[in-house]
């Protein structure tokens, strides 16, 4: 048998074993979740160590474990690093998932349960191709470290600490990481560039208490209008932000590679269904592939304050508060980019209210070429896994370790997605499509096999 008719001859237990991951709730952002944390590292610990690597490890952290393991046993071949994260977004809101969000389901050739496709199944592709390649060749064919973090969805906040007290222990020909997606379908895809993430949270306080709106309203500044006008003016009318200076170190596309972004096999009326909305915004100027890989946004994630429960309550609220994002590209500078924010924020609020703000975490973008040769193997690979070729695509989301590990070793990073455009990862009814987990199985065990090659 070879590796391929292997991996189709495992489907059930690949999916058995996938489903047991995906019934962790391992919801990195809430504390009641912290034993499940302890049970997912736990979990790949073990498979890890199933599948052949030594020195397998769970390292603590100022806040979630991370997962280490190595096969260091193919001298003279390449040394990958490879990484993922077992942690989740919450599921909430629960009532709008079709079935429960820890309980895997199949419906229509898709696998539905939170971490399906981010990341818990990318994740489990790479550890169902190292055992293949296990059970089928006996050994590795290249040097392997594995590096599966518990915190990426809140930001890898300890990681940064860790990449500089472990350097030799990171340190790696490439980086290999699945936790992206294809552009459509059908598409395998190379992800060359991410954008950076800046989390930010205001809190804007007015009255020292809620008032009644009737006795008070009219003379008393209301926390929740002030929060509403300063968003408003966050944007200008080209949907560009309208924050001083905030696009002055942003890079330019060359012509070359809007070109190239220009014909990627890729619909706009597709992205239109997925996204549901009854029209699109966008900066003026820009393409739909351009506003989402190469140029930087401000997002509000969530607003709230006053009351919001059943009936009414003529209240003015004393706080309103919001969370919000700055996307970013390069050569933004994440810092430099709060420092604008706030001082933009801090000059546009009134006197009236008091304002405190808080970055949950700030992280740079990645671009980076693809011509090493590890490309190369990549490519190949995918096209055997999915029998077409593959594209090289800029993505909009954020992997801080990726910006971390190119800053750090500037190794190239290779990104092999499987996830697709309507996969909705953070959402409710997130999925893989079981197409592209077999298939990532078998390109993933066709690449590493392709490395010890080289
Ligand atoms: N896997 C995503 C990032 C991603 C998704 C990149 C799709 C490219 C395409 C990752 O788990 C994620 O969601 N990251 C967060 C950033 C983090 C700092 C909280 C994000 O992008 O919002
Ligand atoms: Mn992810
Ligand atoms: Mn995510």
């Amino acid at each position: 048998m070879n590796l391929t008719e292997y991996i189709d001859s495992k489907r059930e237990d690949h999916l058995n074993e996938l489903y047991e991951f995906l019934r962790i709730p391992s919801v990195s952002a809430q504390s009641e979740h912290k034993p499940d944390i302890e049970r997912a590292a736990k979990w790949v610990a073990e498979k890890l160590r199933a599948a052949g690597l030594d020195n397998v490890e769970i390292l603590p952290t100022k806040m979630h474990p991370l997962v280490y393991g190595e096969s260091l046993r193919a001298p003279g071949k390449p040394t990958i690093l490879f990484y993922g994260h077992y942690d989740v977004q919450p599921a909430e809101p629960l009532d709008l998932w079709t079935s429960p969000a820890f309980e895997p389901t199949i419906r229509g050739g898709n696998l539905y349960a939170r971490g399906s496709a981010d990341d818990k199944g990318q994740v489990h592709i790479h550890i169902r191709a190292l055992d293949a390649i296990m059970k089928i060749a006996g050994k590795l064919p290249i040097n392997l470290k594995v590096m599966i973090e518990g915190e990426e969805e809140v930001g890898s906040v300890s990681l940064w600490d860790f990449v500089n007290a472990n350097k030799a222990r990171l340190k790696a020909d490439a980086l290999v990481v699945s936790d992206t997606g294809m552009l459509a379908p059908g598409v395998p895809s190379i992800t060359y560039a991410l954008r950076g993430l800046n989390y930010y949270q205001i809190e804007i306080t007015g009255p020292a208490q809620d008032l009644h709106s009737g006795i008070f309203g009219g003379a008393v500044p209301n926390p929740i209008t002030i929060l509403c006008e300063l968003f408003s003016k966050l944007h200008d009318r080209n949907s560009r932000v309208a924050i001083p200076c905030f696009y002055d170190d942003v890079a330019k596309l060359s012509k070359a590679e809007r070109k190239k972004l220009k014909a990627l096999p890729w619909k706009a009326s597709d992205f239109k269904k997925t996204v549901g909305a009854p029209g699109l915004t966008g900066e003026k100027g820009f393409s739909i592939i351009e506003q989402l890989g190469a140029r930087p946004t401000l997002e509000l994630n969530g607003i709230w304050g006053g009351y919001t429960g059943e009936g009414a309550k003529t209240v003015i609220p004393s706080k309103a508060y919001a969370k919000f994002s700055t996307r970013l590209v390069p050569n933004q500078n994440a810092e430099k980019i709060t420092r604008l924010v706030e001082r933009h924020i801090r000059k546009l609020l009134p006197k009236t209210v008091k304002f405190e703000m808080e970055v949950h975490s700030q992280g740079n973008a990645w671009a980076a070429p693809y011509t090493h040769p590890f490309f190369e193997v990549a490519h190949k690979a995918l096209e055997k896994g999915f029998g077409k070729r593959a594209v090289f695509i800029r993505e909009g989301g954020s992997i801080p370790f990726v910006t971390q590990m190119h800053d750090t070793f500037k190794v190239p990073c290779i990104l092999l997605g499987f996830g697709l455009p309507d996969e909705n990862a953070h959402a409710p009814d997130e999925h893989i499509s079981l197409e592209n987990y077999f298939g990532g199985i078998k390109a993933v065990a066709q690449f590493y096999e392709g490395l010890g090659n080289l």
